[in-house]
């Protein structure tokens, strides 16, 4: 199987390409196809992962239903109520892509961690907190933290995200705006960490995005994938140990043992760790879907 890289609908415009998903302007609706790219580091890589825009699309797509007592942006997945404009691009994106409503996003990725992993334990072991939030001593690499928290992150210049406190967060959004967003990422990360633990499977952290659809805060881009997510197998778990992940973290791992300095170009992915990868994407899907 091969997968999807790009994708151009002649006859209907493009929004923006992002690393993973591009955008095309509907008029008052939007469409997100789900490529099969898959970023690491902030980089693209030049291989694709097979099936992995299809289950990216519909995994977001049963978390949306799921969460529908929040306001989101999902309309629908169904091709065939899809308009007429786009009918001619069957091949191309049914099952890999959504229509949403069209909103402008928050300058703020809504992460929510429960667990203590990536850049929070990296500034863990720097100060004993993460987003300036204090943490009990002691924690190790992995640790379930006492209360899930809201550590906000911004966009840097660099393209990079940046961790910033919550009076940093407030000022971006103002006091208003930070505390509702607050509210439902921490919601909507218990609820979704209820769900996945009756299916084996724990949420470390995720990062949710919200935007604004007439003067509504919603919630939009994508929900508790694994490209915004680290799921660990719930029955391996050991705090303290790295956990085998069902998510980007094993393209990560791979890339790490590399001599790679993180900056394009990407190196590719040999065949075996794109079977590996695009097997976890499948089995996050059924453990948690099927
Ligand atoms: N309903 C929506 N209305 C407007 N923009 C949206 C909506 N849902 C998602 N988006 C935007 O679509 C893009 C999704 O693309 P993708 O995740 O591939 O990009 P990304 O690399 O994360 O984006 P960026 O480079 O902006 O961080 C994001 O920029 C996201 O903010
Ligand atoms: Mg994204």
């Amino acid at each position: 199987m091969n997968g999807m890289l790009s994708v151009d609908l002649p006859d209907v415009p493009r929004l923006s390409s992002g690393k993973v998903r591009e955008l095309f302007d509907l008029g008052d609706t939007l469409l997100i196809v789900a490529t099969d790219r898959i970023s690491a580091f902030d980089c693209v890589l030049p291989d694709p992962i097979p099936g992995k825009g299809e289950i990216l699309n519909q995994l977001s797509a049963f978390w949306f239903q799921k969460f529908h007592q929040v306001p989101n942006h999902f309309i629908t997945t169904s091709f065939e109520s899809y308009p007429e404009a786009l009918q001619p691009y069957a091949d191309l994106i049914r099952g890999r892509s959504m229509i949403v409503r069209k909103s402008t996003p928050l300058p703020v990725e809504c992460v929510v961690r429960g667990y203590l992993a990536g850049s929070g334990w990296k500034e863990y072991q720097e100060s004993g907190t993460v987003c300036g939030i204090d943490l009990p001593e002691g924690l190790e690499f992995a640790s379930q933290l006492p209360v899930p928290i809201f550590t906000p992150a911004t966009k840097a210049a660099s393209g990079h995200d940046e961790n910033i406190t919550w009076p940093k967060c407030c000022d971006i959004l103002g006091s208003d705006q930070a505390t509702v967003v607050r509210d439902l990422s921490l919601a909507l990360y218990s609820e979704g960490s209820l769900y996945a633990a009756t299916r084996d499977i724990i949420i470390a952290d995720t990062k949710f995005e919200f935007g604004l659809c007439n003067g509504e805060i919603v919630l939009i881009d994508e929900c508790l994938t694994p490209d915004s997510s680290r799921f660990w197998p719930a029955d391996v778990y050991v705090a303290g140990k790295n956990p085998p992940s069902f998510d980007k973290q094993f393209v990560r791992d791979y890339l790490e043992s590399l001599d790679w300095n993180k900056r394009p170009p990407a190196p590719r992915l040999p065949p075996e760790i794109i079977e590996k990868t695009a097997e976890k994407y499948r089995d996050v899907f059924t453990h948690l879907v099927g």
